[in-house]
């Protein structure tokens, strides 16, 4: 049903997309600058995995900066650092940008680092964060930046995958009014970690002044001070530009490898189509670098496109107050507008009328984009109450760096339905399948797939470990990218995304794995067996809470028990995690080949129908289950 905002027609363009995606992607290829132009656009590698652009090359930090200097939009703003923690408002010019990389660049260089090179930034939101991303991209190594909520452990398995030859950190975070000092927390992880970085770069802040071991570590701003610019290295369009480590079913994290040419053509595309903003607009994800929503929509996709980016430093609410999104958006005039559920759900917590509003004019705002996470329909529903712009849902993870399904802004804006995320975009040849690979019809729930090829920027191939990226999302359906999301498309292929059909969740826009959390719990003493499942929260999405069996013999008090699980989880995984609750019980439910049944818990607590598969091992204890859950008072 197109608006009055119909552009073009999403339904040829959409289809145009799947016909002929070679066509389709070379004319988006086209729309920035190679410094070899590809002439293969879809080709298979040596795995056998569709890669976009393969013979192209380019540099995605000239994409990003040096490109809208040679146009002479030096003097327009790049980015715009907001900072209620610090109480700073900074903007940079693109011209100032692109010095600040270079030289970063520069001391990178310096330092050793070449094409192919890892660096890990540990950082938070600051100027300085997005200008060593875009600096590593210039030279052509490969940054893996790790969110500064996670524990010195998950840092450790971090450094030990990617072996970074330079760790760029800096000396604290700050959490609304609380100064947290990284540093402790990154020299813990290094003694943790078999593989040592060569030099720690760290950016001493005002608020912490982080202790230098020499000859390891370097002070950021001598080290600036005395760098030389460095030019962009052309590297070739599959080469990688970032690691990003994200949750998986087991423990370990898995690094997401993105490529530099599908990543910058995508990017770029998405401004536009998805978002609808042109070069000058201002576009703001308030979001954090070290997730893919920061790479993606804070740094790299608003920079390829010449918008003008924000650099948040701050929270929804509490910094000073639940009308700080509200002031940002007038402030700097921003157009289009993204961030997580979660935000709104703790804005409105603490300001249910949304009153703050009327103090300011966000009169530029055109769209409001969410992501992350579902779109609860009553989040959904304050939104569409208090701002009179479209709110859109939209659907993508860190694997495929870019919307999967999104009410595409810039091409024809659609109506929308609450609950659900739209249609696929361009590239993406989306399905339904159930466990047999049957492809489902309307408002049948089942497992959602992408065809191969995937569109350009989705990632070739999980870092250090093909054999992971075949088996994690390749096996249940041969040729079909499995996304880990269940979910079912209406009679209008509307697709609506009910959550995640594996042992990940997704607490406050944070992808966590219930697998690393259970590692931690069954590590204490006095517990035998363990399951951690994620359960509804009116504010974060999922908490994770843990069922937990204790050892013969122990009588340990379960208060303490719970305080020091919650101790060991925020200690080993990090206060993202929000872990909070266990509960003991007397056995797990189990299939008779010994797989927990999480689904069937993480329901019965939620009060949702749940089915006993056939493959259980002795129905009583589900049973057994649901009456220690009711006494504790657990059900929901
Ligand atoms: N460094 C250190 N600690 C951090 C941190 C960081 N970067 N980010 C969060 N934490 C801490 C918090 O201080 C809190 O600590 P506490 O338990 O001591 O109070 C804990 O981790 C839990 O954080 P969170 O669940 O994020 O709650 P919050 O109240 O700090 O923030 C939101 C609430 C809604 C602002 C925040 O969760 C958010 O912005 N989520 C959106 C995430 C997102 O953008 N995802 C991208 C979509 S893919
Ligand atoms: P991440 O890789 O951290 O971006 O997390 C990706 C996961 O978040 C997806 O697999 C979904 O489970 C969830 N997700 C992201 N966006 C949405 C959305 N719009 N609707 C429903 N779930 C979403």
């Amino acid at each position: 049903m197109p608006t009055a905002n119909h552009q073009a027609d999403y339904a040829e363009i959409y289809s145009r997309s799947l016909r002929d995606p070679q066509g389709f992607w070379r004319e988006q290829a086209r729309q920035i600058p190679w410094i070899a132009e590809p002439q293969t656009v879809l080709d298979q590698d040596d795995n056998g995995v569709w890669r976009w652009f393969a013979d192209g090359m380019l540099n995605s930090c000239f994409v990003a900066l040096d490109q809208h200097v040679a146009h002479g939009r030096g003097d327009q703003t790049a980015l715009i650092y907001d900072s209620p923690v610090t109480n700073t408002v900074e903007h940079f010019t693109y011209s100032q940008l692109l010095e600040k990389t270079a030289t970063i660049a520069g001391g990178l260089v310096e330092l050793g680092v070449t094409k192919g090179d890892v660096v890990i930034i540990y950082m938070p939101m600051v100027p300085e964060t997005a200008a060593a991303m875009l600096a590593c991209a210039r030279i052509g190594a490969i940054h893996s930046v790790v969110f500064g909520g996670f524990a010195p452990k998950e840092l450790a398995m971090r450094i030990d995958d990617a072996s970074p030859k330079v760790v760029l950190a800096a000396s604290c975070g700050i959490e609304v009014d609380r100064v947290i000092a990284y540093q402790p927390l990154l020299n813990e992880a290094i003694d943790l970690a078999e593989h040592k970085p060569e030099h720690v770069v760290m950016l001493q802040r005002e608020q912490c002044e982080a202790a230098l071991q020499a000859p390891r570590d370097i002070d950021w701003f001598a080290w600036e001070r005395a760098a030389s610019p460095a030019d962009c290295v052309p590297v070739k369009a599959t080469d990688p530009l970032y690691v990003l480590y994200t949750s998986g079913t087991t423990g370990k994290p898995k690094g997401i490898v993105r490529d530099n040419g599908g990543h910058a053509v995508a990017l770029n595309y998405s401004m536009s189509a998805v978002y609808g903003v042109q070069t000058g607009d201002v576009y703001w994800a308030a979001s954090d670098v070290g997730w893919v929503v920061g790479h993606s929509y804070i740094v790299y996709g608003p920079l390829f496109a010449g918008c003008t980016t924000i650099l948040y430093e701050g929270k929804p609410v509490k910094t000073p107050d639940a009308g700080a999104f509200w002031r940002v958006l007038a402030e700097h005039r921003v157009k289009s507008f993204f961030v997580a559920p979660t935000a709104f759900r703790a804005m409105r917590k603490e300001d249910p009328s949304c009153e703050l509003l009327s103090q300011y004019d966000i009169s530029s705002l055109q769209y409001q984009f969410v992501a992350g996470e579902r779109l609860d329909p009553p989040t959904y529903h304050w939104l569409k109450e208090h701002l009179d712009v479209p709110v859109i849902d939209h659907w993508w993870q860190t694997e495929t760096g870019w919307s999967i399904c999104a009410n595409m802004a810039g091409i024809e804006l659609l109506e929308s339905k609450a609950g659900s995320c739209t249609l696929p975009a361009p590239g993406w040849d989306l399905r339904v399948l159930d466990a047999d690979g049957k492809e489902l019809g309307p408002n049948q729930e089942g497992a959602i797939v992408i065809k191969a090829p995937l569109p350009p920027s989705a990632f070739p191939t999980v870092w250090r470990d093909h054999q992971r990226y075949e088996d994690s999302y390749w096996s249940d359906y041969p040729g079909f990218y499995l996304t880990g999301d269940g979910g079912y498309r209406d009679e209008d292929g509307y697709v609506f995304v009910m959550g995640r059909t594996d042992d990940v969740i997704n607490v406050a826009g944070h992808r966590l794995s219930t697998g690393r959390i259970e590692e931690v719990v069954a590590e204490h003493p006095a517990v035998a067996e363990c399951a951690v499942v994620g359960i509804a929260d009116a504010e974060k999405g999922q908490v994770p809470v843990g069922l937990v069996l204790m050892k013969d013999g122990i009588t340990q008090d379960f208060d303490a028990l719970q305080d020091e699980l919650v101790q060991a989880v925020r200690g080993a995984v990090g206060p993202i995690a929000n872990f909070k609750r266990a509960i003991v019980v007397p056995r797990l439910p189990k299939t008779r080949s010994g797989k927990i049944l999480r689904q069937v818990i993480r329901k019965m607590i939620d009060g949702e129908p749940y089915t006993v598969p056939s493959t259980i091992d002795d129905p009583a204890i589900v049973d057994e289950l649901l009456e220690t859950l009711t006494a504790q008072g657990w059900m929901q």
